[in-house]
């Protein structure tokens, strides 16, 4: 079988060596994909938001299955274009991704269909928006209505900070159309989880929970970032909270979807709040989560490639999905200064040992050598029997890789483990 990834991160890079497993699987394609993924297939110079050239290229190389990872092709209609083409694909098409394209969508979705989430109001006028801050107490959320690269969330902690982002949202438009409406929520608290679910529409299977980490440094302090590290499975998100988040919320969702007449298929993420109220969800996204990726498909035990064309013919209930038992930890390796500024170009050195389980997001290849060309360079994962060894193991394999300039968190798993100690 011929198989195309659109994307070009660390996640791509997870959902290739997953998809490679596959003995069936001859060929892989990414678009664009980068240097490090050029270890393990062939990187294809179109953009992740080019779908003509992707549906182009599709029928020219007779690929079998494509799956699209990002969230803006999804958004864009990457799927709806390339069935519309005759190759099926893994992920939601258009209707289903406003799932995470647009927070107002997915928030009335929620309020319409009693999930759990937190208290809103949404506003498409800035002086409307402003006289019901007035009217709220901080700390206060403040979000983007669409796609912002994750930076679209304001925690405020007064009023008057929270009016500063609404206006730099919808006057100064400072993530451009995705701030022309704005969500103002009730400011949560409790420990997230991440769960990422394999959907077909009607079925709906959570994998492995994780945990992501999203601040810059150590101790959560620093600027928010796409994510410093991961590990799975999460420790606060027990059988018994499982379960009641598949009654709840999961199966909900994919039932309101439905109803909807926005049947989901693909990668379904739930990210959530454990709060003292019980679980709620904090965002929904159309796709895999990154860094999650890196430690979710580590421990599956299935096989990637048949469940995921489960999802796309709706044959999941019958389709078998296990994890092992055990642990993984992802560690980002960073350039120093992300997420602000920072140089690229430094040479990658790593052990077969490393690389064999680093998902490269951001490097390039020149004249044969592996060089940085992002802020999130490369993750580290090792996956082990419990999570204090995958802790440890990665940790000992980030000694393995060598950059100019590298930074990573020292402190990833930290929490999880405080926790597991009780
Ligand atoms: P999002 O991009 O929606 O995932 O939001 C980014 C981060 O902001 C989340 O991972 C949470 O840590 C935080 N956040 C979002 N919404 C809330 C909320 N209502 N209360 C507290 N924290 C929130
Ligand atoms: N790690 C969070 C995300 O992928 O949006």
């Amino acid at each position: 079988m011929k198989l195309m990834v659109i994307g070009g991160g660390g996640r791509e890079h997870a959902i290739i060596k997953a998809l490679k497993k596959n003995k069936q699987v001859e060929e892989i394609f990414c678009l664009p994909g980068n240097g490090g993924i050029a270890a393990d297939a062939t990187c294809v110079n179109i953009g992740a938001k080019d779908i003509e050239a992707q549906v182009a290229f599709a029928k020219e190389h007779a690929i079998d299955y494509c799956v699209v990872a990002p969230d803006d092709p999804l958004a864009l209609g990457a799927v709806d274009a390339l069935t519309a083409a005759g190759v099926p694909c893994f992920g939601p098409d258009a209707k289903a991704a406003v799932i995470e394209a647009s927070k107002a969508f997915s928030k009335d979705l929620m309020k319409k269909y009693s999930i759990p989430t937190a208290a809103y109001e949404t506003f498409t006028d800035c002086a409307a928006a402003c006289r019901y801050l007035d009217t709220c107490t901080a700390p206060i959320v403040v979000k983007a209505d669409g796609l912002a690269l994750g930076k679209g969330v304001i925690i405020a902690q007064t009023i008057e900070e929270a009016k500063d982002a609404v206006h730099s949202m919808m006057e100064d438009k400072v993530f451009g159309a995705s701030g022309n409406c704005v969500v103002i929520e009730e400011f949560l608290t409790g420990p997230e989880v991440s769960v990422l679910s394999f959907t077909d529409g009607e079925t709906v299977i959570p994998m492995v929970s994780s945990m992501d980490h999203k601040r810059a440094m150590d101790n959560d302090e620093g600027l928010n970032t796409g994510g410093m590290g991961t590990i799975a499975p999460n420790p606060f998100y027990t059988k018994e909270i499982a379960e009641e988040c598949m009654q709840t919320i999961f199966l909900p969702t994919i039932r309101a979807m439905k109803a909807e007449g926005r049947q989901f298929k693909g990668c379904l993420y739930f990210g959530l709040m454990l709060t003292p109220k019980g679980p709620k969800v904090i965002e929904y996204n159309c796709r895999f989560g990154d860094p999650e990726t890196q430690v979710v498909l580590p421990l599956l035990e299935s096989d990637l490639l048949t469940i995921m064309q489960a999802t796309t013919n709706g044959t999941l209930a019958q389709t078998e999905v296990k994890f092992s038992t055990g642990a993984a930890c992802c560690v980002v390796m960073a350039s120093k200064g992300y997420p602000a500024s920072y140089e690229k170009g430094f040479e990658i050195i790593m052990t077969e040992e490393a690389a064999a389980t680093t998902y490269v997001a951001g490097a390039v290849l020149k004249e044969g050598k592996l060089l940085t060309s992002g802020g999130r360079v490369l993750g580290v994962t090792a996956t082990a029997a419990d999570l204090p060894t995958a802790i440890r193991n990665a940790y000992g394999l980030v000694e393995g890789v060598r950059f100019d300039n590298a930074y990573y968190r020292h402190d990833i798993g930290g929490r999880a483990l405080k926790a597991l100690e009780g």
